[in-house]
């Protein structure tokens, strides 16, 4: 049986902030931010020029305690140049050695992307738990996103998260960007379908104008109901709204313990199927709500870990 939605680790990836490796103010700022997840980038927003400098920079923080000190549960994930890019195999080599949570892989078209990484990496006894995330940004990508997740299936597979790039595929496809993505939402659904057959988690693309907090707030609550886990972010302005629109509402709550309650109750352990406020719940409801109510306890935790910093 392959992992599904209901049956991988509970995980708040709700702001996933997307963060220059060469920027030392940006970095510096990172210990106060209330990410769930930091990408460290050394790809798209590093020019050629300053490869090899950020690759040393991402070193540094990652050697002198400066990203053992960030807040207990941000995960760290560094994302590399292609493999077929001139900095792609040096960049995987200072990813691992960094030890990240996960490592980024941007364009991925095919499987085969997928497996060069993870052979590089059992070349090098990377730990097994050592993740890889994906970027869906190519039209191939789209195309093919079905046999990449499938990547996820293996036990020892490292494949953990996909994230949809938005400018990317803009650019290669030439469909106009309008607020509410009407062109695009077809394929991005197509990627959340992907990700669910084969268990992994997804995350919407950036919103570039990081002044525009009620567009901002609009798209986030746009890719909540798409299925989406999280947003991927530019700024930390964007953190509070994505944390807001991916997190879990009090009466959401109060909800997923009615049901789990419910179902505790005596009369109704051998029940399938009961009836509570009039309406319907099922089993499969009892499964939403205990996950909820684990990535409440998760949110929860990671905002106490906030305050102690
Ligand atoms: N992560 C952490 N801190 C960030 C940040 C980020 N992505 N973006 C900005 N900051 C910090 C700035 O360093 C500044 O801190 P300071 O006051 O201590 O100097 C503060 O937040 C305010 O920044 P602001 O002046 O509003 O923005 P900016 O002009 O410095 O930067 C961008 C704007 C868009 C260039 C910058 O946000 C950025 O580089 N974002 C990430 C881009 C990226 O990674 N793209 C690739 C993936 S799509
Ligand atoms: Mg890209």
């Amino acid at each position: 049986m392959t992992k599904s939605f209901s049956s991988r680790p509970v995980r708040p990836r709700r702001s996933v902030l997307y963060l220059p490796a060469n920027n030392s103010r940006a970095l510096d700022k990172l210990p106060g931010l209330s990410c769930d997840s930091v990408v460290f980038d050394l790809e798209d927003s590093i020019t050629p020029g300053a490869k090899d400098e950020a690759r040393e920079a991402l070193r540094s923080f990652f050697s002198d305690g400066r990203a053992a000190a960030l807040p207990v549960g941000m995960e760290k994930v560094i994302r590399i140049n292609a493999l077929s890019s001139p900095w792609g195999a040096e960049d995987l080599l200072a990813a691992r050695g960094c030890k990240p949570d996960a490592i980024l892989i941007p364009k991925v078209d095919a499987p085969e992307d997928i497996l060069a990484v993870e052979d590089a990496l059992d070349q090098t006894d990377a730990p097994a738990g050592l993740r890889l995330w994906a970027m869906i940004e190519t039209p191939r990508g789209v195309m093919n996103a079905g046999q990449i997740a499938r990547m996820a299936r293996s036990d020892g597979a490292r494949l953990d998260c996909f994230i949809t790039g938005t400018n990317d595929l803009l650019k290669e496809t030439g469909v106009t960007a309008l607020p509410g993505r009407p062109w695009l939402s077809p394929w991005l659904m197509q990627i959340v379908l992907a990700a669910r057959a084969y268990g992994l988690d997804v995350l919407d693309g950036v919103y570039n104008d990081f002044k525009d907090e009620a567009g901002l707030a609009r798209e986030c609550t746009d890719g909540q109901a798409m299925g989406f886990d999280g947003k991927t972010l530019i700024h930390p302005a964007q953190i509070a709204p994505a944390n807001t629109a991916f997190g879990i509402a009090p009466e959401q709550l109060v909800q997923a313990r009615a049901i789990a309650e419910a179902f505790a109750l005596p009369e109704n352990q051998d029940r399938g199927v009961i009836s509570l406020g009039g309406r319907m719940v099922e089993l499969l409801h009892l499964e939403m709500a205990e996950r909820l109510i684990e990535k409440a306890e998760r949110i929860e935790a990671r905002q106490g870990g906030d305050q102690a910093t």
